[in-house]
Order: structure tokens, then sequence, then C-alpha cells
């Protein structure tokens, strides 16, 4: 297998979309960690704003959710944000330690694709459920809206047997599968259908999150998207 140049680390539903959104508010810096006690103490060391979920709602002392809906709706937004969620927080700060790591969504597909171009070796990483060991086809699907922008770009990419599937499947599939997946049925279920409707909006945000530096169980991300 070849070494890959970057990772996309892809949570649709919903971390690198509240990280997206974020962005998309201003905020400078995201950190994001993979331990709650952590998120709790960065964000208090830092003054940051601090969201995040477990079981998919705000854990006390959160001010926000792990919701691209409520990040685009809150009245005042800092600039540093310190999030943890179950899975997309970790995937992210496990990617940082490898090499250079984009967070991707639908809703910055392009962005993000059009940042990690410039690798030769680009691998996309679903973060899936329960700490990546469980397949989540809302990831699946945008890791092929984004597997499929990235070969729009080049007449000679090549793709490995998982990115062909998820490459040839269209995209009134690839929106099914996000709204489809049980993770999006399980937010149904928490009444944050907004979120998923957010979530599968493609390219209404332009920020290309990249992780600029990181630690033990935490990473920080800025906006590449331009530079
Ligand atoms: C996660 O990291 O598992 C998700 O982002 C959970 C969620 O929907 O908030």
């Amino acid at each position: 297998m070849v070494a890959a140049d970057c990772s996309i680390v892809v949570d649709t539903l919903r971390a690198t979309t509240t990280i997206a959104a974020l962005f998309a508010r201003g905020v400078t810096d995201v950190l994001v960690a993979s331990e709650i006690g952590l998120a709790r103490q960065l964000a208090a060391e830092r003054e940051a704003l601090l969201l995040g979920e477990v079981g998919g709602l705000p854990p006390e002392g959160f001010a926000l959710g792990n919701s691209p809906v409520e990040v685009m709706g809150s009245e005042s937004m800092s600039r540093c944000a310190v999030l943890f969620t179950t899975n997309g927080t970790r995937a992210l700060c496990e990617m940082a330690s490898r090499g250079v790591t984009f967070a991707g969504a639908l809703v910055n597909a392009s962005a993000v694709a059009g940042a990690a171009a410039r690798f030769e070796h680009v691998r996309l990483v679903c973060a899936g459920e329960s700490g990546g060991r469980r397949f989540a086809l809302e990831d699946f699907a945008v890791a092929a809206a984004i597997a499929r922008q990235l070969a729009a770009g080049s007449d000679s990419v090549q793709l490995d047997d998982a990115a062909l599937i998820a490459h040839d499947a269209d995209d009134g599939q690839l929106l099914r599968w996000i709204r489809e997946a049980s993770h999006a049925q399980a937010l149904r279920d928490l009444g944050l259908v907004a979120d998923i409707t957010f979530a599968s909006e493609p390219d209404r945000l332009a920020c290309a999150p990249c992780v600029a530096e990181f630690g033990d169980g935490w990473a920080r991300l800025i906006d590449v998207a331009g530079s």
C-alpha cells in the first residue's frame, strides 16, 4: 500500500460539519480533543467556546452542542473554540500525529479537495462509529463526494477499490445514503433533523480546516482555504 501524503477525516454527522460552520462564523482556531476532561481544560485555559456532545447532546457546562445549526445561529462567537465529540474529534487527533490532516464534510467538499489536491497520495478517513470500529454510511457518502472532486481535478487520478465504489455513486445516491444512515435516524430521534439538512448541502461553505499543531489528545485546526 502507498503511504499517504495527507489525510482528510470525514465525520459528516456532525463533527467535521460543525468545524466548517465554526470557521464560517469567523473562528480562527478550532481545537479538537479526544477526551472530555481535556476539552474542558483547553477551553478554560484559552477562555474558548466549549462545544460538543456525548450521546448526541451537549454535556453539562458546554456552551453549544456539536451542531452546525447552533453554531450558525449563535449570537456570540469567540475567536477560539474547543470541540469534543464521540468519534470525529478522536479520529482527527489520531490522524494528526500521522501527517497533514484536513477535516472534510459535504458542506466544504470542494474547498477541502482543492486544498488536498497538491498532495500526490490522499487518504480519506471515515470517522465512523464506535471509535472507528463501525462503518458509517454518511461518512462513506461524503468521502465519495470528495473523491469525485479530487478525480475531477486531474485525468491521472488512481482510486483504490473503496474509492472506486464511492466515486461511482451519483449525487442522489449520496444524499440518500446520508439521510438513511443509522446515525441520521438517531439524530432525528433527538430532534436534530436541522443538522442533517445542513450537513447535506454540498459546498455551502468555503473553508478548508487543516491541523496546524497537535499534542497528546488534541489538535488545533486553522482554515487554509486559498493559502
Ligand atoms: C461523533 O463524533 O460521533 C459525532 O459527531 C456525533 C454527533 O452526531 O454529534
